[in-house]
């Protein structure tokens, strides 16, 4: 029973933490959560993945410096809320043989919501 309440508690602590944040905080927590192990935002920043500073409006495999698969260089994408949708859901769906890997994708529509909020805020 205890272990139960504790567990009530936290739960509720959670809930209250995340409904207190902002939107563009939480939209930046969903981009830490899901793509910053490989993604900066920071301009020129590339790490294991390409910076993604400016991202929307881009043409897909762009990003200055960065070595992106042929596949990648080669798609006629341009990054807009729509195919950013289409690829964070499904990158191998929609993109097939790219490099973005192990990431399978994020099913929920409101996370992907969220990321690319974050994008679109081109965060310094
Ligand atoms: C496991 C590492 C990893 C994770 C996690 C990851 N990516 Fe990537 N991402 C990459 C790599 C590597 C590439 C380059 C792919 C290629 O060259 O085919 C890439 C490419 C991209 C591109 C294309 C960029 C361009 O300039 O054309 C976008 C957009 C992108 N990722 C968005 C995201 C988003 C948004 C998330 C989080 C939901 C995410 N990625 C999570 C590694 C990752």
């Amino acid at each position: 029973m205890r272990n139960l309440l504790a567990g009530l508690a936290v739960a509720l602590s959670a809930a209250c933490s995340g409904g207190a944040f902002a939107a563009d905080e939480a939209s930046q927590e969903a981009f830490n959560n899901n793509c910053r192990t490989c993604h900066s935002w920071k301009k020129g920043d590339n790490r294991l993945g390409p910076s993604l500073h400016g991202v929307v409006g881009r043409k897909a495999g762009s990003a200055e410096g960065f070595a992106f698969s042929e596949t990648l260089k080669k798609s006629s994408v341009t990054w807009d809320e729509g195919s950013l949708d289409k690829f964070i859901a499904n990158p191998d769906g929609f993109i097939p043989s790219n490099n973005m890997k192990p990431f399978t994708g994020i099913a929920d529509a409101g996370t992907r919501k969220q990321i690319i909020d974050f994008l679109k805020s081109n965060p310094e």
